[in-house]
């Protein structure tokens, strides 16, 4: 996170001295569905980063041709492709990290629980293969609708035995980069320093900007604010319309989830004070999952920072962000236990 920038120092005495071959030390991230919009992006900015010593890209399509691009960057990580489930198992194994962009994105005129039919299936057979080959690792989900496939992820996980809420993420990154993009260009502000807190779920009045807590502060007259908050709700149909049928938000998307991977990884090697907002298991409101800002550990989530003071206008969105949520998530228990 910004609040506290990786230790280079910590980073390369761990890696010098210490031989063993725990995780953190040289950590194997995988990615589900590398050979998409978001996936080679991702793919590519993880690639470019020291902190990961071995990549490993899956996709039922592209993957060979991309591995074999990325592979030819001369930085740290050691790249493999893996096509086809049959390759899960190579994929997987040691894996401590696990990203999920594999799915259809949105077309205009689609809601992202549209695309509920196609996707929860393609996350509950992933999971469940990371269940089977790499049952400790961190799973971050990117493919929507976020609000029921992580529920979806939780249901595959409990049938398993090998469910830890500490370790199983929603990404919702890309909401707080918006954001900081949004309240930082409005305010003149520099966006590097500047943090908007989003919190709820993934998807249209699920998404509760808690711009009163921005860090430095800042003030709105409420029309403004409303304004903003409704720009941040829908910003993923912003882009939707402006690609006009070729999908939806990947490069910004690709930028946020390796931020997140980043923070992540930091705090698993022993960084202190990284925090970020995730859609995770919570008993922040009677919503079975929730996005708040987190403290990030060694285990993943190490403690829910909580959602602190809303003003009024906020716990209005947070109000009506409720019973949407609350359907979006028994979608997901549904789709598991009845299928
Ligand atoms: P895309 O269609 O460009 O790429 C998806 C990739 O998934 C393709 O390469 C496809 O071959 C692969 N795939 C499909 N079925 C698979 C399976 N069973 N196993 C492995 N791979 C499989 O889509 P894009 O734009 O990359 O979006 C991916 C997902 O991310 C969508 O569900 C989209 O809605 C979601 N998304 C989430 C955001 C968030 O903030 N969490 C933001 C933007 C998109």
């Amino acid at each position: 996170s910004r609040l506290a920038k990786p230790s280079t120092v910590t980073f390369i005495v761990s890696r010098s001295f210490c031989k063993s071959s725990q995780a953190w030390q040289s950590p194997k991230v995988a990615v589900l569905g590398a050979g998409g919009g978001i996936g080679q992006p991702l793919s590519l900015l993880l690639k470019n980063s020291a902190k990961i010593a071995s990549l490993s890209l899956y996709d039922i399509a592209h993957t060979p041709g991309v591995a074999a691009d990325l592979s030819h960057i001369d930085t740290r990580a050691h790249v493999t492709g893996h096509l086809g489930p049959a390759s899960l198992e190579a994929c997987l194994t040691d894996a401590s990290v696990v990203l999920i962009p594999a799915g259809v994105p949105r077309k205009p005129g689609m809601t992202r629980d549209d695309l509920f039919n196609t996707n929860a299936g393609i996350v509950r057979d992933l999971v469940s293969a990371i269940g089977d080959f790499c049952p400790k690792a961190m799973i971050c989900i990117i493919t929507n609708p976020v609000n029921s496939t992580v529920p979806i992820a939780a249901e595959v996980l409990k049938k398993k035995g090998v469910y830890d809420p500490r370790r199983l993420f929603g990404v919702t990154t890309l909401d707080i980069v918006r954001s900081n993009a949004f309240v930082a260009e409005a305010k003149e502000l520099d966006v590097s320093k500047l943090n908007v807190p989003v919190m709820g779920g993934h998807s249209g009045v699920t998404i509760i900007p808690v711009i009163s807590q921005a860090n430095p502060s800042v003030s709105f007259p409420p029309e403004e604010r409303k304004k903003l908050s409704e720009r941040i709700q829908n910003a993923g149909t912003e882009v939707v319309e402006a690609k006009a049928g070729a999908g939806s938000a990947t490069l910004s998307m690709a930028y946020a989830a390796s931020r997140f991977t980043f923070s992540l990884l930091e705090a698993m090697a022993g960084g202190e004070g990284q925090v970020e907002c995730a859609y995770v298991q919570s008993e922040e409101t009677d919503a079975a999952f929730f996005s708040t800002p987190l403290l990030l550990g060694k285990n993943g989530v190490e403690k829910n920072l909580g959602r602190g003071k809303l003003i009024d206008y906020e716990m209005q969105l947070l109000d009506a962000a409720m019973p949407e949520l609350k359907k979006n998530i028994q979608a997901g228990v549904d789709f598991v236990n009845k299928s």
